[in-house]
């Protein structure tokens, strides 16, 4: 990072692993004074602007929650509501926000504007979502699998099903946290090309194959999501396709005995994912949930320069 830059958080591969651990631990040690009462406000003051593009449940409640714990304040906005749906350009809106709030959170779904926004930016901002990218996400799948089974390195993580933006930040964090990642799409789902590059660039860490039972083997983490990602436009075609792909009981079978079940939800209940896994013993997904907010408090920490705990 060059000096003087905002400490922005947008994709999980601009991060060496020490620093991503660094939140990781600092996530769980918030996490572990929140539970006996303890809420320091170490963000006293400052104000988080929240940009909203497309719809959110967790991400929008887990961050203004997680600033109000920390003593800060946040401003919710929507895309609509603001003068961006009037062609204001994002470096515009970028610099005149820098110049109120102390962080900026965005859900859009080009990546592409994201970046703008953020090279635009005095103040740090947060990829809260984008088509590419779901960082934020990613370190709460990360904090869950090491709360229920320890250190993640030498995992054997499957991803079954469409490839996307949650996909992509996995892809990434194999990489750092030497995962072993195998992922089972339809060719017709296959990665597109900026993803395509970076499951290359993982090298050994990353398998791309087409046959979920062979993703699934020997798993010690089973993770899907839905079908139908926001700005997706061929739902049927891709119930369709994707059906083989279904995270059901016969499927988890064939994963360890003790392998968890992840999705960071909203879940398609009967495409994607069965009630019974979902809702079953190995399932962690509403932990994972959880932990957004624990998670999104150490990343909030870190890009305000804040890192003791
Ligand atoms: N997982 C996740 O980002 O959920 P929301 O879309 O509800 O924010
Ligand atoms: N892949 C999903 C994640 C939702 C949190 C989407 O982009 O819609």
């Amino acid at each position: 990072m060059k000096t003087g830059t905002p400490r922005h958080f947008l994709s999980i591969d601009d991060f060496s692993y020490a620093e991503l651990r660094g939140m990781l631990d600092q996530a769980g040690a918030l996490k572990a004074r929140l539970k006996d009462g303890d809420r320091p406000k170490l963000l006293d003051g400052k104000v988080l602007a929240m940009i909203f593009e497309r719809q959110s449940t967790r991400t929008r409640v887990s961050f203004d929650v997680g600033m109000r714990q920390l003593g800060g304040e946040t401003i919710m906005l929507s895309g609509q509501e603001m003068q961006l749906s009037r062609e204001e350009t994002l470096a515009d809106t970028a610099q005149v926000m820098s110049r109120y709030v102390d962080a900026i959170m965005i859900r859009i779904l080009s990546h592409a504007d994201l970046l703008d926004l953020a090279e635009n930016a005095t103040v740090p901002v947060i990829n809260g979502l984008t088509r590419r990218a779901h960082p934020c996400q990613i370190m709460a799948d990360l904090m869950t699998f090491e709360e229920h089974r320890g250190d993640i390195s030498g995992a054997k993580v499957a991803w079954v099903g469409d490839s996307n933006n949650v996909l992509h930040s996995w892809v990434n964090a194999a990489e750092l946290f030497g995962c072993e990642l195998t992922i089972a799409t339809p060719e017709e789902y296959s990665p597109e090309k900026d993803l395509m590059d970076d499951i290359r660039r993982a090298g050994n860490a990353v398998r791309l194959i087409e046959d979920p039972r062979e993703a699934v083997e020997g798993a010690d983490l089973v993770i899907t999501d839905t079908w139908v990602s926001m700005g997706d436009v061929d739902a049927a075609e891709r119930r369709r396709v994707l059906k083989p792909y279904q995270v059901n009981t016969n499927l988890m079978a064939l994963a360890n005995k003790d392998a968890l079940f992840m999705h960071c939800l909203p879940a398609h209940r009967g495409d994607e994912v069965t009630d019974e896994v979902i809702d079953g013993p190995q399932s962690v997904v509403f932990d994972e949930a959880e932990n957004r907010l624990h998670a999104q408090k150490a990343v909030l920490c870190w890009a305000f320069g804040i890192e003791t705990n």
